[in-house]
């Protein structure tokens, strides 16, 4: 069954468009990725975004090869893996690229992000003016950034004159990121959100959340998908389960009203889940 409601399509500086609910496949081993991706792109979802780190492409790509959904109505996003043992030539990028592409038996991605910026070096720069060369030639649709900081987003900018359309970072409720979005927002580019469920911990059992859950008759988690997408966020949700799956789906026949996004938005007490972008750099 898939779910009747469309996802809204966020456009992107450079003009091209993408879903504003995703799946996210972080964590779903290879040989479960198929059944998951299989099941999100039977309910209905046409947004899917592995990593190269996530050892899954394999299991992406042959979900979407058996779904036959036509490739064009498909935004499929991965990660080049910029690891720790630099230095990052061009010529890496591009090894690292064709070997994703190949994993997932693709000849194009939508979404080609930098995953960590490892600030530390500057491999970042290298690495982006590749990046606008794969852009160039059209197999990397769009180009973006994950877990940057204002600094890195502003010295690509400035190194090449192009804006990467995403910086894909970790978003909740408990974790909002004000600051980072209203850079994202000064400079045009599109705040998608990395464990935007708080990756199903605490977060989810929030009596706030829970309240304003009850009063829509929605799951908490529903409703702090709703909370991203009227704040403005693209949200790629995890789930290995079919009912959670479909669930994180249909969040687009209710709204939250300016007091409930208000709470919600109280809830922010700057609980980072994940890396820290000033310091990641193991692997
Ligand atoms: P599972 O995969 O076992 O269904 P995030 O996307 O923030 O990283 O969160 C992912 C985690 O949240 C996973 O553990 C997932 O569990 C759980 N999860 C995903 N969707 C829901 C939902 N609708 N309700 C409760 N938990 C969910």
């Amino acid at each position: 069954m898939t779910v009747a409601n469309p996802v809204p399509n966020v456009t992107l500086d450079d003009g091209n468009s993408i879903p504003q609910i995703g799946f996210g496949v972080w964590q779903v081993p290879d040989d479960e990725c198929f059944t998951a991706v299989t099941s999100a792109l039977t309910i209905g979802y046409r947004s899917i975004d592995t990593a190269a780190i996530y050892g899954n492409e394999v299991g992406t790509g042959r979900a979407i090869a058996a779904a036959g959904v036509p490739r064009d109505e498909l935004f499929v996003t991965t990660k080049l893996w910029n690891s720790a043992d630099g230095p990052w030539t061009r010529d890496r990028v591009f090894t690292e690229f064709d070997a994703s592409l190949d994993r997932l038996g693709l000849d194009y991605v939508d979404l080609y992000l930098i995953h960590w910026p490892r600030p530390m070096r500057e491999d970042y720069r290298t690495i982006w003016q590749a990046f606008t060369e794969l852009k160039a030639d059209g197999r990397a649709r769009s180009i973006g950034v994950s877990n940057f900081q204002p600094e890195q987003l502003r010295t690509i900018i400035a190194d090449t004159g192009v804006v990467p359309v995403i910086n894909q970072i970790e978003v909740h409720p408990d974790f909002a990121q004000t600051e980072l979005r209203r850079v994202h927002d000064e400079l045009g580019i599109v705040t998608e959100a990395w464990s935007p469920l708080g990756q199903g911990r605490g977060l989810l059992d929030d009596p706030t959340l829970a309240r304003i859950a009850l009063e829509h008759d929605r799951s908490p988690a529903q409703v702090v998908l709703r909370w991203h997408l009227q704040i403005g966020n693209v949200a790629i949700p995890k789930s290995v389960t079919p009912h959670r799956i479909r669930q994180n789906l249909d969040v687009f026949d209710f709204e939250l009203d300016a007091a409930e996004l208000d709470a919600i938005s109280a809830l922010d007490t700057g609980n980072r889940l994940g890396g820290d972008p000033a310091t990641f750099d193991v692997g």
